[in-house]
């Protein structure tokens, strides 16, 4: 979900609604606005896109202190009156919220013993009721009374009408970001909302309460003045942020790897770690945690980690870890992956590390973030903002972190100095490497449009090529709402070839490294179903007499191969949904950063 809120001198509604239009990717169900005037507040709120509700906007909408919200639907569907900002009985407090309120159900049980009317199913609505019905003489006040009462993560902004000259937030658990203008003042969960206006923050903490007039803003907190630019966060002339952040990789793999290689030692420096070679040394495990794309990065990284620094590492999704009650051993290097930073599920996993004495290292992409933050140290990604849901430059920029990781703790490690320079050349080929790839959009465009009408597909791929596929898979069917299942190409015979047949094809990974016979025999196996095949692969793997349509990426380093092999599936699941006629940014029941559990 997305919050975005205006104190100041001028109308508030056509600021919120054009920040609205920037969270649009956190959450898309539904959206809403409230404002406050000499009139009184005023609400107009309905499920759909945030263009519906500025087409269906009242005339007289004035006001220069206003709230609004895009939803992620949680509780309750996506209609229009669970959209927010919800209010309270008199129709004198607004709220918009991101997060979870843990007892929501007994709060509202309580307010409907008292004899209060709930409009919504939501658990937002509790709160406006409870700031409506507190007596304390402030709304900063009323606000505290209110939170006293609840359990659970909030980002909330809060409009009353008997102080109309300005908005209390709250922040537990859900990013707000306060940014300072000339005479007015703004809020929201994500800093694409208020960029155009100033790009002077600060980021308020777990339990902070602040009021915010058009002078300024109640806590103690320093604002920072960020170097931005906002034209990072339009399209330009680009149809879709993610065809743009796609056609971004090239530079994004040279900004995360910028300064960080050290060719006369063979090695990386990642001084933000915070670990010296003695630490490094005593590392006897590596456990990542991400969650979605971050995930199945995360996989690949495991496997460099393991072959060029030979510690055992594995990934798991962050959102299971904690609620196995994992085991933290004290000399495991945990690494938590993630591009926006907020996903609450690793920003939990982390919690649970660090409470039980565990070291995390972060890799992300959002600088501040709370992830971030929460982190003895990291790497920052460098990618640049990525507004589209199915994450494409990010997940690149994290594979290649992953690799400046694996080879700072190789070099300490048994990695020689000639492999660590065979790495940094091949890393500093992947550029143009990606590009060569991009330019090849137009044969991959039409290898999508032969998938586009499958029902279900298969993406297969070993060992390297495994997290590969997971993410091809991922990819396709976040946006072609295809049913796309990723499998390791030996485990086909073992169950899914029963699957195949003409109307289900599979996307084979299949680099030219020390198990391409292996997979080019399994490709055979569904050959002789009739199962279309599209390969991606290297020059000079012989498919022998499979007939298949064939993705060849240029070659690097074996280790390096999975990134390069990424590039098409991004391609394909792209082209796929814009011959679906899909939106593209903004896939259906998704949200780009999901900061509820
Ligand atoms: C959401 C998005 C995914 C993303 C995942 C992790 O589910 O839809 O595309 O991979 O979150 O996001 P993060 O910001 O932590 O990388």
């Amino acid at each position: 979900c997305g919050i975005v809120g205006y104190v100041g001198g001028q109308p508030a509604a056509p600021l919120l609604l054009e920040g609205l239009g920037r969270l649009e990717h956190r959450g898309y169900d539904s959206a809403g606005v409230a404002v406050l005037s000499g009139t009184g507040l005023k609400v107009a709120k309905r499920a759909g896109r945030v263009r519906d509700l500025a087409d269906g906007l009242p005339k007289r909408f004035a006001g220069k202190v206003g709230i609004g919200h895009t939803r992620w639907a949680t509780h309750g569907p996506a209609n229009d009156v669970n959209a927010h900002p919800h209010t309270d009985a008199k129709g004198l407090v607004a709220v918009v919220h991101n997060g979870i309120i843990d007892n929501a159900a007994a709060l509202r049980q309580r307010l409907s013993d008292e004899g209060v009317d709930l409009a919504s199913d939501t658990d937002t609505e509790v709160v406006a009721h409870l700031v409506g019905r507190s007596e304390a003489g402030t709304l900063e006040g009323k606000v505290r009374e209110a939170l006293a009462a609840i359990e659970g993560t909030y980002g909330l902004a809060i409009l009353h009408a008997d102080f109309p000259d300005r908005m209390v937030v709250a922040r537990n658990g859900s990013p707000l970001i306060v940014g300072v203008g000339d005479h007015e003042v703004f809020v929201a969960s994500d800093l694409a909302a208020i960029v155009r206006h100033t790009t002077t923050v600060a980021h308020l903490e777990d339990g902070e309460i602040a009021t915010l007039t058009a002078s300024g803003f109640t806590t103690a907190r320093e604002t920072t003045t960020l170097d931005i630019d906002p034209a990072a966060y339009e399209t330009g002339d680009h149809a879709s942020f993610m065809r743009k952040e796609m056609l971004e990789q090239p530079e994004a793999a040279q900004r995360v790897l910028r300064g960080r290689l050290d060719e006369r030692f063979g090695t990386a420096h990642l001084g933000g770690l915070n670990l010296d070679a003695r630490e490094t040394r005593a590392i006897k495990r590596v456990k990542i945690l991400g969650c979605g794309s971050a995930y199945y990065v995360g996989q690949m990284g495991a496997a460099l980690i393991e072959e060029l620094a030979r510690i055992p590492a594995d990934a798991e999704a962050a959102s299971e870890f904690r609620y196995r009650n994992p085991i933290i051993e004290p000399d495991t290097l945990y690494v938590a992956v993630s591009q926006s930073g907020e996903t609450i599920d690793t920003l939990l996993a982390v919690q649970e590390v660090r409470r039980k004495g565990g070291r995390v290292v972060g890799l992300v992409n959002v600088v501040g973030s709370a992830i971030a933050r929460e982190c003895d140290g990291g790497i920052y990604l460098h990618a640049g903002p990525e507004v589209a849901v199915a994450s494409t430059k990010a997940l690149t920029t994290m594979f290649l972190g992953f690799a400046l990781l694996a080879l700072q703790l190789g070099r300490v490690r048994d990695l020689s100095i000639a492999d660590g320079r065979r790495l940094i050349a091949g890393l500093e080929r992947l550029p143009a490497q990606i590009q060569e790839i991009l330019d090849r959009e137009d044969e991959i465009a039409e290898l999508a449009g032969r998938l586009a009408d499958a029902e279900s597909l298969f993406f297969v791929g070993r060992v390297r090529g495994f997290p590969v596929a997971r993410e091809g898979a991922q990819k396709f069917k976040e946006i072609s709402y295809r049913h796309a299942e990723a499998y390791q190409t030996s485990e086909l015979k073992h169950g899914p070839l029963a699957l195949i047949s003409p109307d289900v094809p599979t996307v084979a990974i299949v680099p030219a490294d020390e198990l391409a016979d292996r997979n080019v025999g399994a490709l055979h196996e569904i050959a002789a179903r009739r199962g279309p095949l599209v390969v991606v692969t290297h020059d000079g793997v012989d498919l022998g007499e499979v007939a298949a349509a064939r993705i060849v990426v240029p070659r690097n380093e074996r280790e390096l191969d999975p990134v390069l092999m990424t590039i098409p599936l991004q391609l394909l699941a792209y082209h796929a949904a814009l011959r679906l006629g899909h939106d593209i940014d903004k896939p259906r029941n998704l949200a780009k950063s999901v900061t509820v559990e």
